[in-house]
């Protein structure tokens, strides 16, 4: 009977038919092992309290230390993970660096919320191979609360990792053998064939996870699976937006298929639909610094900067997050909105051929028997102005409440606009484009005061803004909007 191995803390385990399928990593760290440092709260993605760090092996070939919510993730997931608890950095006697630099600053007060502090940033040092700036650590803790501290302690104490303070080694918290003695030998973690037969457990609750390595994997498992219902499964962060109250018969992971995590440039930027969020983050920002043409990827960048956090950013896929917007239009996603701007189009494969769409063709498609397997990005010339903007309700972690990408095309000559695209996300299920908006543009001198104020009358026109529980006043979502598109300045990136 096939198993799921995994270690945690250097410790091998396995999971198989002894579990459900609503069986989360956190629930077996807590109430299994009894590692019952790892602590929980919101179950969602939100809090941070459940992080923990996961070392796995690429399908470069490349060990790759990161953190997640272990809240997300179900243990089924955890195939070849190495996971480190709290407990396997550093405990009484034998505190990691981390952990005591936290205690040091007074970066602890009731203490529930440390571990998870704790292991982000210690995943984020492994990650970064302990070479980060202030500024790159004051902006990757967006996954982690504390109701106690106020965070200033904490910052403080993160910051004196950064490798713009004295090399860390030097710190005098550091001087300590013991507090380092076990981050230098933990996770080393053994070169492993990865077996690509198809995995079958039979869960306790009756229902069936496989573990596929082909894209044709999930076309064999659905042929056998008959009339049961069946969903794919990624990074499975989507349930901390839309929780799943009861999981299918069948559940396909597909976060082994190499071929969904692979990209390539023909004329296009190819990226897998497999590819997690940090990953697309990286391949942005290098692409954008060597081709003109993708120049406005470094935009794209930074906006998906806002997207989530960091633990829900390196298992979350960008497929995955499409699908979520096919699933519930209502869902502002990020990354539906910036492809939506550039135009982007998508490959969906069924067991017999790839069929290719723009993606609001792809909102009114049937996706059963499919998968999402590639998104292709155009080159866009230096005519091209993109932009975006995200209102949120605070500065990190936290979904839109409006969210806009304008791309403009402009005659650079006569300052006209050729041609432009508007996307606007959180108004309602129906409003996406701002079509005669875009369509007034053609041909007018976009920055004179008299075509913005026009344009402006067509776009409050035209949008479709309704109310929706958890989000603010469709009144004021309809003002940030025009306000959006008011802020977009020629040269204004
Ligand atoms: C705390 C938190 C904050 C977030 N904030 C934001 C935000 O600010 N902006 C934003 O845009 N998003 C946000 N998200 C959403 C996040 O980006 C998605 O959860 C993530 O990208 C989903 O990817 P996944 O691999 O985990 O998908 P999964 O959860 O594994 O899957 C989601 C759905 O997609 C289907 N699916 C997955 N891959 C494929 C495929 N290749 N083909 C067909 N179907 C597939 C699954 O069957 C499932 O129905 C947030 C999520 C969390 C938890
Ligand atoms: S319990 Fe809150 S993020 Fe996992
Ligand atoms: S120290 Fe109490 S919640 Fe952070």
């Amino acid at each position: 009977m096939d198993r799921i191995e995994f270690s945690v803390n250097g410790r091998q385990y396995s999971v198989g038919a002894d579990v459900d399928s609503d069986v989360s990593l956190n629930d077996y760290l807590r109430n299994v092992l009894n590692l019952r440092g790892t602590k929980y709260m919101c179950q969602e993605g939100g809090c941070g309290a459940c992080i923990v760090a996961v070392t796995t092996v690429d399908q470069f070939g490349n060990k790759r230390t990161f953190s997640v919510n272990s809240c997300l993730v179900s243990i089924t997931s955890c195939e070849g993970w190495e996971v480190t608890t709290v407990e396997g950095i550093g405990g009484r006697g034998r505190y990691h660096r981390v952990q005591k630099t936290l205690a040091e600053y007074n970066g602890s007060q009731c203490g529930y919320c440390s571990p998870g502090w704790v292991m982000s940033m210690y995943s984020l040092l492994e990650a970064n191979n302990y070479k980060l700036t202030k500024d790159e650590i004051e902006k990757s803790f967006g996954s982690n609360t504390c109701r106690c501290t106020g965070y200033r302690p904490i910052l403080d104490a993160f910051k004196s990792f950064a490798k713009d303070v004295p090399d860390i080694e030097d710190l005098s918290l550091c001087k300590d053998k013991a507090c380092s003695s076990k981050y230098d030998d933990w996770c080393f973690i053994e070169e492993k064939t990865i077996e690509d037969k198809i995995k079958q457990i039979n869960l306790k609750d009756g229902n069936v996870w496989y573990r596929v390595y082909k894209i044709e994997d999930v076309f064999e498992v659905i042929k056998t699976k008959g009339t049961n219902p069946y969903m794919l499964i990624n990074g499975n962060t989507g349930k901390g937006v839309f929780p799943i109250l009861r999981y299918p018969k069948i559940l396909i992971d597909i976060s082994s298929i190499d071929e969904l995590k692979t990209y390539y440039i023909d004329q296009n930027l190819v990226i897998g639909a497999g590819m997690s969020i940090t990953n697309v983050m990286d391949l942005f920002k290098e692409i954008s610094e060597k081709k003109e043409e993708f120049k406005y990827l470094k935009k794209m960048y930074e906006h998906l900067e806002l997207v989530a956090h960091i633990p829900v950013r390196n298992i979350g896929t960008v497929g995955g997050n499409l699908m979520l917007k096919h699933k519930h239009p209502i869902f502002p996603s990020d990354i539906f909105l910036l492809f939506e701007a550039v135009s982007a189009t998508i490959a969906i494969r069924n067991d017999k051929e790839i069929v290719e769409m723009d993606l609001q063709k792809f909102l009114s498609t049937d996706m059963s028997g499919k998968i999402l397997t590639e998104i292709k990005l155009p080159p866009l010339s230096s005519n091209y102005h993109f932009v975006s903007f995200k209102i949120m309700p605070r500065s990190q972690n936290a979904p839109a409440q409006i969210n806009a990408a304008f791309l403009y095309e402009l005659d650079r000559v006569k300052e006209t606009v050729l041609s432009s695209t508007i996307v606007i996300g959180g108004l309602s299920v129906k409003f996406v484009h701002a079509q005669k908006t875009e369509d007034y543009l053609r041909g007018k001198k976009l920055f004179t005061n008299e075509t913005l104020q026009a344009a402006l009358r067509v776009l409050e026109k035209e949008i479709i803004v309704k109310e929706m529980k958890g989000y603010s006043k469709a009144e004021y979502r309809k003002k940030c909007a025009l306000g959006l598109f008011y802020k977009v300045r020629k040269g204004s990136e």
